[in-house]
């Protein structure tokens, strides 16, 4: 089928490669032009593991083009809006500025018959307010919601856990849902299921998921504080609660919290929608959920200050992490990054390391001092704060290796994914989150 995808940034970018690899033929349009020939090089422009193998095969294939020409949608029996839906700068709610000029630009060149599949995270009500412009063409626009995270984007745009349509209740829907049934038809014969909605109930799949994701977390964290004053141990509750086959024990990784560029913004956005719709109370319970996430980043300060002995002014910290999570280089809202910021807030000399966010970190806070190499950055420290859960740090260093670096003994498990025990036992002082 040949398929156009609007917006190549994260979404969009993996989009297209998934796509060609299901055996469309493929064209990403997108207004950045250096995006647009890193892309054709098979570059990916940010941090994702098998990306650009994927691109690559396309490229090699023929499947696969990028171009910054918007006319060379023509033709295209789908066509895929990948735009972002950032915050707005004045309030919480989601701007929707880069839909709009999606669907403007694309309107002119649509052809009756086509489909407009939208994909970003947006605020329900939006396809039915938007739709009438693509109708005016004689298309149909269907919302087809994006559940892909960062560094599993590759996997989880080829086998997700579910496909979700939603469509209006007319005949023209209905023959958009199957148009969609045949783009995703290698993996809908695996086994994934596909689900038909109306275009409300697609939209709210995506910010109900990330909401009840965040909910989740927040639920662990908030135990933290209880285990905090009691003794127990937040790690070895999220292990038994998981073992409840009702709950889980996946999003119950306690630490410093959920940042990144969506569960953040997508919570905040949701009870902007809310409360415009007159329903604010229905999630109110998300606001907790945001108190809850913002205090953790403070607590992390706080035991890294009590660990140190009640200051931090001109004390040496190496802080583990940039990235808002492991295998990304997105510092959007990173929890790691606010922790870092902060610490040197009150004087201490802080030195920041990741393996992939650097180069992000270093334009978004310049007067973070930043040393590529983790052994470098650990030399001569007084206190190491685990911030990022990198293999490079949970699994790779070891606490008598980091020993023989640093000048202190004191490390804080900002993430509690180290082995509390074995660094105690090579004489650190290891303060975990919610842990005793
Ligand atoms: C999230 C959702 O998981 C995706 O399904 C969704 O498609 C995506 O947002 C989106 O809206 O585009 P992502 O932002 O890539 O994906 O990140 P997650 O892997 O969900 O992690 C989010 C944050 O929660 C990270 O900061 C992570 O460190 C934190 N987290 C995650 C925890 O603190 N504990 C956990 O147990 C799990």
């Amino acid at each position: 089928m040949r398929i156009s995808v609007i917006g190549c940034g994260y979404l969009g970018a993996v989009h297209s490669a998934a796509l060609a690899s299901m055996g469309h033929e493929v064209v990403g349009v997108d207004i950045d032009g250096e995006r647009i020939a890193a892309l054709s090089q098979g570059v990916a422009p940010f941090f994702e593991p098998r990306l650009e193998e994927l691109l690559r095969e396309g490229l090699d294939a023929g499947r696969l083009r990028f171009t910054t020409d918007i006319a060379d949608v023509a033709g295209a029996t789908v066509h895929f809006v990948c735009v972002g839906t950032p915050e707005r700068k004045t309030s919480r709610a989601a701007d929707l500025t880069f839909v709009e000029q999606a669907i403007d630009e694309l309107a002119p060149h649509l052809e009756r018959g086509q489909v407009v599949a939208a994909k970003s995270t947006v605020p329900v009500g939006t396809a039915e307010r938007l739709s009438p412009r693509v109708e005016a063409r004689g298309a149909t626009l269907v919302w087809n919601p994006e559940f892909l995270r960062e560094g599993w984007a590759v996997r989880d745009s080829i086998e997700p856990d579910r496909i979700v349509v939603g469509v209006a209740g007319t005949p023209a829907g209905e023959a958009a849902a199957d148009v969609l049934r045949e783009v995703y038809r290698d993996t809908v014969a695996s086994g994934t299921p596909f689900l038909v909605t109306d275009w409300a109930t697609a939209e709210l799949v995506k910010v109900a998921a990330n909401a009840y994701l965040a909910t989740k977390i927040s639920f662990i964290n908030a135990m933290a504080e209880i285990a905090e004053v009691t003794g127990a141990d937040v790690t070895l509750l999220a292990d038994a609660l998981g073992h409840d086959g009702r709950i889980g024990r996946r999003y119950l990784g306690s630490g410093i919290g959920f940042g990144g560029g969506c569960l953040p913004k997508d919570i905040r956005a949701f009870v902007a929608r809310a409360e415009e719709l007159g329903r604010g109370e229905s999630v109110a319970f998300l606001r907790e959920v945001e108190a809850v996430n913002l205090r953790r980043r403070e607590r992390a300060v706080q035991l890294t200050v009590d660990a140190l002995g009640g200051q931090v002014f001109e004390k040496r910290i190496t802080v583990l992490g940039a990235a808002f999570k492991p295998h990304s280089d997105d510092i959007r809202d990173s929890p790691a990054l606010e922790v870092a910021v902060r610490l040197k807030g009150l004087g201490a000399a802080v030195t920041v390391t990741d393996p992939a966010a650097l180069d992000n970190a270093r334009l978004r806070y310049p007067q973070l001092r930043y040393v590529d190499d983790r052994d470098e950055a650990l030399r001569g420290a007084d206190a190491v704060v685990v911030v990022t859960e990198w293999d490079e740090y949970r699994r790779r260093l070891t606490p008598e290796h980091a020993a023989s670096l640093t000048a202190g003994r004191v490390v804080v498990d900002g993430r509690n994914c180290l082995d509390a025990a074995a660094w105690r036992a090579a004489g650190w002082t290891y303060r975990g989150m919610g842990r005793p």
